[in-house]
């Protein structure tokens, strides 16, 4: 049996992950940041072999994540650095330290995790990497600007890492969603289930074990991304040829009017 390590396996996209895994039989090594609802998992889902907490936004608790999965080296073939949060407004009224740690979790614990298994994989000739950004990162977006950024860095960090990876038989692919329908949306002073302008549209949201399976299909395949759906895809080629003052007028309104 196979292994497969999830970062932030406790809910959303990342549970759904863990659960078609599951399903496919990999044995499934689980972070989380709470004990209880990794504790919670161990008893619903099959072939659970290890969990392991760690805040990511605290990089020794990254480097003791580390640690733990020394013994697990050779048998792990799937890592998946999904783990992340976003925060949303004024980019000045936003607390420096949390902006701090969304870098720390979005940017440099992934960067790091992409780095070990990169190393421990191409030991043994094989191995998939699946790195989750964000439709935000193919834009910059107003009053989503520091989370938008990390998520550029995701994606074109995981994409150069993978061309520098080719003759290894390890394969790193980077999955954008757009709006999912998980625990993402919420957000300090916003009520996302009230917003009437459509940014945080509730009713128009991915299912995320929909999310998960498209992007497990294209890690499978060694594809380089996966922007999953049609309309992510349209609008992500829409921001490419428009001008870029043109693009962030039209964020500028669909993110301010909350
Ligand atoms: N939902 C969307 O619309 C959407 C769209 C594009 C991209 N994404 C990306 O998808 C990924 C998964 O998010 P999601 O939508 O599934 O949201 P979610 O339901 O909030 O799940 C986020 C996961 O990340 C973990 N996490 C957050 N901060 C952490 C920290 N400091 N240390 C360790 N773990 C931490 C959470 O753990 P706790 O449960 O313990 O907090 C949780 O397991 C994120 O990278 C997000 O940016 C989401």
């Amino acid at each position: 049996m196979k292994t497969a390590f999830i970062t932030g396996a406790t809910s959303g996209i990342g549970l759904a992950f863990a659960k078609l895994l599951s399903e496919q039989g990999y044995a499934l090594i689980l972070h989380g940041r709470n004990q209880s609802k990794l504790d919670e998992l161990e008893k619903t889902l099959p072939n659970v072999q290890l969990t392991i907490t760690a805040d990511l936004s605290i990089s020794q608790q990254v480097a003791q994540l580390i640690t733990e999965l020394e013994n697990y080296q050779d048998q792990i073939s799937i890592a998946i650095n999904n783990a992340g949060f976003g925060l949303y407004g004024k980019d000045l009224d936003l607390k420096g330290s949390d902006v701090e740690a969304m870098l720390a979790v979005n940017i440099s614990a992934l960067t790091t995790l992409s780095r070990y298994f990169s190393k421990t994989m191409a030991k043994y000739g094989s191995g998939y990497i699946l790195n989750v950004a964000s439709t935000a990162a193919y834009q910059p977006q107003p009053y989503f600007a520091a989370y938008a950024a990390t998520k550029a860095y995701v994606a074109s960090f995981t994409e150069a890492l993978a061309v520098e990876m080719k003759s290894s038989g390890v394969t790193l692919t980077c999955l954008s969603p757009g709006r999912t329908n998980t625990g993402f949306y919420t957000f300090d002073g916003v009520d996302a289930a009230k917003d009437s302008s459509g940014t945080f549209d509730m009713k128009h949201r991915a299912d995320p074990a929909k999310i998960a399976e498209l992007g497990l299909k294209s890690m499978f395949k060694g594809k380089l991304r996966e922007i999953p759906l049609l309309e992510n895809k349209f609008f992500i080629f829409l921001n490419r040829v428009l001008p870029r003052s043109v693009v962030l007028k039209m964020y500028e309104q669909a993110m301010q009017n909350i």
